[in-house]
């Protein structure tokens, strides 16, 4: 259900589309994207940012949010916690439960390694599971690895680690296979081919689906396999610590029963962190498709026992969140919509942008055009249209249905018809670029057996990622960081435990005239509800 100004703005949309569609917009060169983004990417604006003032980035700007977590102290300041009092020892722990921390744990387990996961939440709990599109590999005729690192380096404005992008696109089509031998229903022809389209800014179909509910499908075969090889998964308890050993290892983590309040111990020989993005800091106040729990709790962990961070200043704003109706705010629109042939249009039903430029560009100009006053006013701001009519005119009858069926359901919930009807859009926080830096196995430079794998990683997409590429990392790097710590286990002896480095950060943040009263990290967005 529109207002009557929408359903007016809707006439000009159904009036131009037969025009429209006769010819795509132009992309974008080189210059009109850097000013663009200049202009109105959320990155540049300098009020959104602050300058660390401690630790291993000191000096470097942050999203405000995240830094008040860094400049904060640890809740282990003030309550005491018995290191002595083992209640889990393992080879490896697992700090999340998402993609890349269960496909960790399956290959640390592979490995013969003794491995338990630690969630906040429950298994699955995790941006993973609200993945859409799909996962880019190239692993058809008309496409290379080369191909797709030349698309995902320009993409990310030629930032990205060389080691780790190249790690990427080489084990795609092998993660393709492996998620698929698990059981993942991709989409397929009668031929049994996977069916690939295109995402914003590749050059060749490479991203493969199940629908669109991506990952809620890859989430499903990993869960299972977690559970099948009985790995140990501590729901509902959160890593609020890691602990440090006097040879300066990592040596396991202090954990918070979420429901008792009780602290519990847990040694280990490899800990890995896997804890997410940080959607839920909702940077620049904007919404975010992002899970209840991502609030950048790896990120605070790894920061305060020493582990740097990369492009921590550079967010993603996917270009297509629900900008109306209200009750969705913000939820994702998958980019696969455009990917079938909707177009960007304003409220004078013209069709301003290429319809898949790369996110940062594409939520740019749409922010550009609702700030020059051509989007259409809703309840919360305002929006653009995404013309999904066009969908069934390009692809034929039930094209929407069959290809992106959750988003046609989540919109007839509120009596819209996506198939008749466009849809009002509006760029929502999705995803954090930046993360802690590593090397090609998944270890910390500054930690020698503390490791990192997907979105609490920096560097793997540069400053800006392709859709599909993150599905894609968490399986590569999650699988990767769990056979590495399984091997590296095998040499560490953990010597004298303590959280030393607890107290040294607090002083540093003295030094720094930080007393802010505020620790971390977040566990829960601010909006959480606290009942017990
Ligand atoms: O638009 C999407 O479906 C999101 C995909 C991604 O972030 O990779």
């Amino acid at each position: 259900m529109f207002t009557a100004e929408m359903y007016e703005s809707i006439k000009k949309v159904e009036a131009t589309r037969e025009e429209r569609m006769k010819t795509e917009p132009r992309r974008m060169t080189a210059e009109e994207k850097e000013e663009l983004l200049k202009t109105y990417h959320p990155d540049y604006r300098a009020d959104g940012f602050e300058e660390i003032k401690v630790g291993p980035n000191k000096g470097e700007k942050a999203p405000k949010e995240l830094a008040d977590l860094l400049h904060s102290n640890s809740i282990l300041l003030t309550d005491k916690v018995d290191l002595s009092k083992v209640d889990y020892d393992c080879d490896v722990l697992v700090i999340g439960a998402g993609g890349a921390g269960c496909s960790a744990a399956i290959e640390a387990n592979e490995a013969g390694a003794d491995v338990v996961i630690v969630t906040k939440l429950r298994i699955g709990d995790a941006n993973t599971m609200m993945a859409e599109g799909g996962i880019q590999a190239a692993d058809k005729e008309n496409d290379s690895p080369v191909q797709h690192y030349l698309d995902a380096f320009g993409g990310g404005h030629f930032a990205a680690r060389p080691e780790l992008l190249r790690r990427l696109v080489m084990e795609a089509p092998d993660a393709i296979k492996w998620l698929n031998d698990l059981g993942v229903m991709f989409d397929k022809d009668e031929d049994g081919r996977m069916v690939t389209t295109h995402g914003g800014g590749t050059s060749r179909k490479r991203m493969h689906a199940c629908k669109d509910y991506s990952g809620a499908e890859i989430m499903r075969n990993l869960r299972d396999e977690v559970l099948n090889r009985k790995i140990p998964v501590v729901e509902f308890t959160s890593a609020v610590e890691l602990i440090k050993d006097d040879k300066g290892q990592v040596a396991g983590a202090v954990l918070l029963n979420m429901e008792t309040g009780d602290y519990l111990v847990a040694k280990a020989k490899t800990v890995v962190i896997a804890t997410g993005g940080a959607g839920r800091l909702h940077y620049q106040n904007f919404p975010t498709s992002n899970h209840y729990g991502a609030t950048a709790d790896g990120l605070v962990l790894g920061y305060r026992i020493g582990a740097p961070l990369l492009y921590q200043d550079t967010i993603q704003y996917h270009p297509t969140g629900v900008a109306y109706p209200s009750q969705i705010f913000g939820a994702l629109v998958t980019e696969k919509v455009r990917s079938l042939g909707a177009m960007l249009v304003n409220k004078d039903g013209e069709a301003y942008a290429h319809p898949l430029e790369t996110r940062d560009v594409s939520a740019s100009a749409i922010i550009r055009e609702c700030a020059n006053g051509k989007g259409v006013d809703t309840p919360l701001g305002s929006g653009v249209w995404l013309d999904t009519p066009m969908i069934e005119i390009l692809g034929g009858e039930g094209t929407i249905e069959k290809r992106i069926p959750a988003m046609f359901r989540m919109y007839l919930n509120y009596g819209i018809d996506m198939r008749k009807e466009p849809i009002l859009v509006y760029p929502t926080l999705h995803y954090q670029n930046g993360g802690l830096e590593i090397g090609g196995e998944g270890f910390t430079k500054a930690i020698p057996n503390l490791l990192v794998a997907g979105e609490a990683v920096g560097g793997i997409h540069g400053r800006n990622r392709l859709m599909g590429n993150s599905l894609l990392d968490i399986i590569v790097f999650g699988r990767n960081a769990g056979k590495a710590a399984a091997a590296k286990s095998k040499d560490v002896v953990i010597g004298e435990m303590n959280i030393d480095h607890v107290e040294a950060y607090a002083k540093e943040l003295e030094a720094a005239g930080l007393n802010t009263g505020m620790t971390s990290p977040l566990l829960l967005p601010k909006y959480a509800r606290h009942e017990r």
